[in-house]
């Protein structure tokens, strides 16, 4: 069996960014135009997921999908941004299939950018390929990765799925609905978390503190250990301050 060095494979290795690092201000070209990150974003949310070839089944499907929802991500305040290391011609093409895929009526435009990123110096600098799936030449793949971006310009989620594996792009909104209410609120989501479910007070707040932060009021699990750190409290509607 061939065995693959991946700390010498410079192309393949992890990215250095982290949750909270100010995301690379970097320029493209993208099928609404050049781009530069941090002007294109404003004050909004960003989403730049990376998919691994124009023309291929499980993005045609993702990118659908991302499409359909795309009225979705506006309302939170979120500009969606595709990637992938194909051409802008291609992308130009490739979008006229997802939206006939998609049944949209002929001649609608395709609601976000795709990035043209044929030279791949972003999948490279931003650590979004797969060493596992490679093209017919033998160049890896980019992966399926998802980068949250908020209106700071900073890092606040990141996903890396494998090119065999599609995304579910309503998990994706929902991990915005969680990220947007806890810039906001000292509060975090449980598992499956839905908008209008209750949310749970973190570790660090005091039993006396979240009185007086949640005056919706807290409600704490009894359980074996006597601990009480399972703590809810009703979704706040207002930023707390
Ligand atoms: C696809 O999008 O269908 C795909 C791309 C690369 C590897 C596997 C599947």
């Amino acid at each position: 069996m061939q065995h693959r060095d991946r700390e010498t494979d410079r192309c393949c290795r992890m990215p250095g960014m982290l949750l909270g690092d100010i995301f690379p201000n970097f320029e493209a070209d993208s099928t609404f135009g050049r781009m530069k990150l941090h002007d294109y974003l404003g004050d909004s949310w960003g989403v730049l997921f990376s998919h691994p070839r124009d023309f291929t089944p499980v993005c045609t499907t993702e990118l659908g999908r991302a499409a359909q929802l795309s009225p979705e991500f506006s309302k939170r305040n979120v500009k969606l941004m595709a990637l992938s290391v194909d051409s802008l011609e291609q992308h130009h093409s490739w979008s006229k299939d997802i939206m006939a895929y998609n049944n949209t009526e002929p001649g609608s435009e395709f609601p976000f950018p795709i990035i043209a990123d044929d030279r791949r110096e972003l999948v490279e600098t931003l650590g979004m390929l797969d060493p596992e799936e490679k093209d017919q030449s033998g160049m890896p793949l980019s992966a399926r990765c998802v980068f949250v971006i908020g209106p700071d310009k900073k890092l606040k989620l990141s996903i890396l799925y494998p090119a065999t594996t599609g995304r579910n792009f309503d998990e994706i909104l929902r991990v915005i609905d969680s990220l947007q209410l806890t810039a906001h609120n000292r509060v975090a989501t449980p598992v499956d978390w839905r908008p209008g479910n209750s949310v749970m007070v973190p570790p660090s707040i005091p039993e006396t503190e979240a009185a007086t932060l949640f005056p919706a009021g807290v409600y704490t699990k009894d359980l074996p250990s006597g601990k009480k750190y399972l703590r809810y409290t009703p979704q706040p509607n207002t930023h707390q301050q």
